[in-house]
């Protein structure tokens, strides 16, 4: 491979959508931000310049940082931010993986504004494992609000209350004709009748699941999360924040100028009132010479219909039908063994109050998210840096559950405790564990589906299911042959879900929901890998430049 250079340069821009201006953070001024292409096998060395009144940090989202845990980005787990008048470059490989992935800020909400694409080309000669499409074209989902999305996670945090809902989503940055003085706002494709699109879907939204349709157009899903997938034909596409989902359309239309909507909305499944907005962009077919030109005003968009908001039937026929290729060429690595087992719960519950706070829960009580009942607190300092030089205490500890504290219905009754947990705990793994992980979800407050991601690693998903896991049955259900692979995968609503990782990735890995309302509200946690006895199995010594908190 060959090494990129590239300046990411943080800084403000006015931007007007819904008919507003509002000042916000970017990256080179550009909204949204640049797209990263590379190839597998290459370098890429980019230099981000804080040029904002906030910390900053970006996240490399997908990209497995073999060794090089120290690029990986999200605040206080690898590294202290970017301050202000600060510059950090960052420095990885793209080992091994090809395919679609983005970027974003991993600090605060600034990821509501602050991402990009990231196309990764397979190898020079080396082909894609289906037709090669006419063009390729990033898709990346957003979400906008009207205010300022730091002021509204930050007062949310200090009232102990529920942050606001977006006022758009986006499809490329512009939220579509369905909003009010937003028709100008609108992202077109422009196709030739009968080329074949990739199109490269990227959920970068906040706090939504989306469904995704182009009107009278049959989409072929080949890859998920950056991994082939075998092929298979869907009108609806299901994509989790955090997922990114390559298919190919053909355009068969036979009309001349036709225009069909490509429509995202959300998935939802929590209590919680939510942006219940479509956002519409045009496929738009180029017009033909044989057409008379008085025929190309007036042509109707045609709309795209999508399932209920909270069609969970739908989610789980969907996902179940993501089946890594596990061809020869690419293979599905498995873990046939098991080292270690655990199981996690994810879900909501509630904190008392902090200091200074008048939260609006029950008995002056805040909305809290935890994994086995742990609300992770963010530390003081990057927990990779107490790690690398044996500074744990204080910052810290490895006492993370293997399994919930109390055992209840979980998808039942809720229990009589609601009261969660805090603290900074990680699990701990000698290198080249198998790692089998199921998680469940809790209706402790409500049934919700959390896309759970992963840093570092790929992992396969096993199974999923509704209700309680059953440890007796459902094991024997595993797909040890061609689950799917991926980095982050939806815990259905009232569900579970069962993955398999391989730790061979020495450094700190963060896993946490991708819905970033309920990631600052605690529904996060660690796992430490530690070196492995061989010269490539040890995590590379941080570079000078590491920002210091
Ligand atoms: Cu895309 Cu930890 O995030």
């Amino acid at each position: 491979g060959i090494t990129r250079h590239y300046k990411f340069n943080v800084k403000m821009q006015n931007v007007t959508r819904l008919c507003q201006t509002k000042s916000i953070v970017t990256v080179n001024g550009q909204f949204p931000g640049p797209r990263i292409i590379a190839r597998e096998g290459d370098r890429l060395l980019i230099k981000v310049v804080n040029h904002v009144q906030y910390n900053v940090t970006l996240h490399w989202h997908g990209i497995r940082q073999l060794r090089s845990g120290w690029a990986d980005g999200p605040a206080y787990i690898t590294q202290c931010p970017i301050q202000t008048g600060q510059s950090y470059l960052y420095n990885f490989t793209i080992t091994g993986q090809r395919g679609t992935l983005f970027w974003h800020a991993h600090i605060s909400w600034l990821r509501a504004t602050v991402y990009g694409s990231i196309v990764i080309l397979p190898k020079r000669h080396a082909s894609y494992p289906f037709p090669h499409p006419f063009k390729e074209v990033p898709i990346v989902f957003g979400e906008w609000w009207k205010a300022d999305t730091e002021t509204i996670i930050n007062q949310a945090l200090a009232t102990g209350g529920a942050p606001n809902i977006s006022d758009a989503f986006t499809i490329n940055g512009l939220p579509g004709p369905s909003y009010n003085c937003s028709a100008k706002e609108t992202f077109k494709l422009k196709v030739k009748p009968g080329k074949t699109y990739l199109l490269r879907l990227i959920n970068a939204a906040l706090n939504d699941e989306l469904f995704f349709r182009v009107a009278n157009h049959t989409l072929t899903v080949v890859e998920a999360d950056a991994v082939y997938v075998k092929p298979f034909k869907t009108d609806i596409v299901l994509i989790t924040p955090g997922q990114t989902t390559n298919v190919l359309l053909r355009a068969k239309s036979k009309t001349p100028n036709a225009k069909f909507a490509m429509s995202a909305r959300p998935y939802a499944t929590g209590p919680a009132t939510f942006d219940n907005t479509t956002s519409i962009g045009v496929l738009e077919y180029e017009k033909s010479a044989s057409a008379p030109s008085s025929n190309n005003k007036n042509i109707p968009l045609l709309k795209a219909k999508l399932p209920q908001f909270n069609d969970s039937t739908y989610a789980m026929k969907f996902n179940q039908k993501i089946r890594s290729l596990a061809s020869h060429k690419f293979p599905a690595k498995v873990p046939k063994k098991v080292d270690r087992r655990f199981f996690f719960t994810v879900g909501l519950g509630i904190l008392p109050c902090l200091k200074n706070q008048t939260c609006q829960g029950p008995n002056n009580t805040r909305p809290a998210a935890a994994v086995n009942n742990v609300s992770f607190v963010q530390p003081n300092a990057a927990l990779l840096q107490a790690h690398f030089f044996n500074q744990s205490k204080g910052v810290y500890t490895t006492n993370f559950p293997t399994n919930p504290p109390f055992k209840f219905n979980y998808t039942g009754t809720p229990p009589k405790n609601i009261m969660l947990d805090s603290g900074t705990k990680v699990v701990a793994l000698h290198f080249n564990t198998s790692v089998e992980l199921v998680l469940q979800d809790t209706s402790i407050l409500s049934a919700e589906s959390h896309p759970l991601h992963l840093h570092g690693f790929n992992f396969f998903v096993l199974a999923q299911g509704v209700g309680n896991f059953d440890p007796q049955k459902d094991p024997s259900e595993f797909n040890l042959i061609d689950p799917a692979e991926r980095n982050t995968v939806g815990v259905p609503s009232g569900g579970w879900v069962a993955i398999r990782f391989l730790a061979d990735n020495p450094g700190v890995w963060f896993m946490h929901c991708h819905l970033e309302v309920h990631t600052s509200w605690g529904l996060k946690m660690a796992w430490v890998v530690n070196d492995g006895k061989g010269r490539k199995q040890k995590l590379m010594p941080p570079p000078a430049d590491l920002p210091k908190c």
